[in-house]
């Protein structure tokens, strides 16, 4: 089961899809690729709007895209991408922007975008109190992207915590971000993969061109390790699970 974990496929809703053509021809593209689940991401920045006006934008840029949706489309699930901010360290309504239905379950899981910027140890002791002191679960979106702006180690400590990584099938088809990937991979801080598909003519790399390079590298098992991770995720499982 292919699952795209990070996506801006909603309409009219942020840098992504500029229109339903333009949504339903990346729906196109997603199930000839043989994705049968994407969920759907928009920027959230806490300092621009607030969690009740992004979901009702969010939620009817949805329903726009339902209406028109083939039944060979990949089903959706409804998410967003986080910035980080201090401010939003102890907010209770955060478990709003987790990731749920209509093709999963009510989740808890929440896509966290970092800064691009240093990895600060205020910000690595944000992220554990988001993770640890609130009812959501902590995924951080393309991991590998960071280290153009931070270390390794930095990235590490982050990863370290009790939270799950993400990539983007994007980066596993450029020479140099294949080979951070295959690093935090090795690490054991990849757990999902997304394509951060933003316009239909950005040229964003499929999710199964992902696949096939992680197949190469790592084996059919560690395509299971990510299926595995994906039902678990849409079915709420605990982190811990995951984690192992
Ligand atoms: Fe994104």
């Amino acid at each position: 089961m292919k699952v795209d974990f990070h996506s801006h496929i909603l309409p009219g809703i942020d840098d992504g899809s500029r229109s339903l053509e333009e949504s339903l021809k990346i729906l196109d593209a997603m199930a000839e690729d043989g994705v049968s689940i994407v969920v759907a991401s928009p920027h959230f920045y806490c300092t621009k709007t607030s969690i009740h006006r992004f979901l009702d934008k969010r939620n009817q840029a949805y329903e726009q895209l339902r209406a028109a949706m083939k039944p060979e489309h990949p089903r959706i699930v409804l998410g967003a991408e986080v910035l980080y901010n201090h401010a939003l360290v102890g907010k209770d309504a955060l478990v709003r922007l987790a990731m749920s239905g209509p093709a999963s379950a009510k989740t808890s899981y929440m896509l966290l975008e970092m800064q691009y910027d240093k990895i600060t140890d205020q910000i690595i002791e944000d992220v554990d109190k988001m993770a640890n002191d609130l009812d959501v679960k902590i995924i951080i979106a393309h991991v590998e992207r960071y280290l153009n702006f931070t270390s390794f180690k930095s990235v590490s400590e982050l990863m370290q915590l009790n939270v799950l990584g993400q990539i983007n099938a994007e980066s596993l088809t450029h020479m140099r971000s294949r080979a951070d990937c295959f690093k935090l991979i090795k690490n054991g801080y990849v757990h999902l993969l997304g394509t951060d598909t933003h316009r239909i003519d950005r040229g964003d790399a499929k999710l199964g061109e992902g696949i096939e390079i992680l197949e190469k590298k790592f084996g059919k098992e560690f395509i299971s390790y990510i299926e595995h991770n994906s039902r678990a995720v849409l079915k709420d499982r605990p982190i811990e699970e995951l984690l192992g």
